[in-house]
């Protein structure tokens, strides 16, 4: 498992020593830096904005993640991100457990992704772009007529 935790804005707080060897990061590099700090330039935006609003809700979030190692290099992750609660039910930070995504998954969210990115570009990333690529994403679920954590476990 790849894992990393967060402060609430998204900074690096902790990471496992596999997600160091992938990434090619020494500790100090990323410790207290954004996450975006492996962000690929190929994912849609609105896949993070999912993610953010999902978290806000106090809610868990499943999803299939393109990241950017050091070196230029890349990988595909099934991701499972959470919030951390205290023990006065307070949100404390997030938590990312992820493992290598298959073959299957990795063709068929990027295809999906391709058609999400070329609509941020085509409403020019202004504000209705994130609507436009998160409709794409939402009309490909709502065919399966099941959630965006049930489709993605799914093929997962
Ligand atoms: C616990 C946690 C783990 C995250 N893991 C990743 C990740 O693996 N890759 C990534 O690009 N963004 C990850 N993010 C999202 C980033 O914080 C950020 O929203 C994203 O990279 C988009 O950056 P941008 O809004 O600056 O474009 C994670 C966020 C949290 C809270």
């Amino acid at each position: 498992m790849i894992v990393t935790k967060t402060d609430l804005k998204g900074r690096i707080t902790y990471a496992n020593e596999k997600f160091l060897n992938i990434c090619v990061f020494q500790e100090e590099d990323i410790l207290d830096e954004p996450h975006n700090i492996i962000r690929h330039p190929d994912m849609p935006k609105a896949v993070f904005r999912l993610l953010w609003d999902t978290l806000k809700r106090g809610e868990e979030f499943f999803g299939v993640i393109k990241n950017m190692c050091s070196d230029g290099s890349f990988y595909w992750v099934f991701a499972n991100i959470t919030p951390s609660f205290d023990e006065n039910n307070m949100v404390i930070g997030y938590f990312s457990v992820r493992r290598f995504a298959n073959k299957e998954l990795i063709n068929i969210m990027s295809h999906l992704y391709q058609k999400m990115m070329q609509e941020e570009k085509r409403h020019n990333n202004d504000k209705s772009a994130i609507e436009a690529s998160i409709k794409i994403l939402t009309d490909v679920i709502n065919e399966q007529g099941v959630s965006y954590n049930e489709y993605l476990i799914s093929l997962a």
